[in-house]
């Protein structure tokens, strides 16, 4: 059975008094913009643990909202995405961004002239960060974004768009908290197919 922390009562209450939580869709800055990833599809929902699920070419779409760096094995699940869709059936998913997800401990410092920097450090050493958020402890993985397109075109994915979320002037009048966002990204959104076989 995989780690996952939002099993963790203490840590699943103070999770829920995020605003994605409490608003849904409306407290999710991204969203917009991931959903112009997805086609219009009717959605099944299935619950499973994505370290072992393992269906097989049925599905159209398969989505995740940041789940997947929790996942050890990245190589693993594209290959297990891949085989659970149908040809021309599409991943879109949104993950930590590796800039953000490099330290375990993200960092904010001041510079010689007093702006606020994103400290980055170890972004090449890749695997498991152990970080205090909500509760102590969490459990994620770090991957370079090279790392990500190279498992996802290995699985035999192509790879339709990427997008390294920031927020429109819109989104900063609505909630100016998001400004750390233009400093650094946090959130990567992603896009990819499995090709139509060739008759
Ligand atoms: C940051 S929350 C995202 C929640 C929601 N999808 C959203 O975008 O607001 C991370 C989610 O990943 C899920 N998760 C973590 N590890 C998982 C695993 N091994 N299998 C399935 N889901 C997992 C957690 O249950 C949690 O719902």
């Amino acid at each position: 059975m995989a780690q996952n922390i939002y099993d963790d009562q203490a840590f699943f209450e103070g999770y829920s008094q995020f605003p994605r939580s409490r608003m849904g869709l409306a407290g999710a800055p991204e969203w917009l913009s991931l959903r112009g990833m997805l086609p219009r599809l009717p959605i099944a929902y299935e619950q499973a643990d994505l370290e072992s699920y393992q269906p097989q070419g049925q599905f159209e779409l398969i989505y995740s909202s940041l789940a997947v760096h929790y996942l050890a094995d990245f190589d693993a699940l594209c290959t297990r995405i891949k085989a659970a869709l149908v040809p021309g059936g599409s991943f879109v998913f949104s993950m930590e961004h590796p800039i953000f997800a490099a330290r375990g401990d993200p960092e904010w410092l001041s510079d010689g002239e007093g702006f606020r920097v994103f400290a980055l450090s170890d972004y090449a050493r890749e695997g498991e960060r152990v970080t205090d958020w909500v509760v102590d402890g969490i459990v994620k993985y770090h991957r370079k974004i090279s790392t990500i397109v190279t498992a996802l075109v290995q699985a035999g994915f192509v790879i339709d768009a990427m997008d390294e979320w920031s927020p429109t002037q819109t989104d900063l009048e609505a909630n100016p908290g998001l400004a750390d966002e233009i400093v650094r990204p946090m959130l990567l959104l992603m896009a990819a197919h499995v090709p139509q076989t060739k008759l």
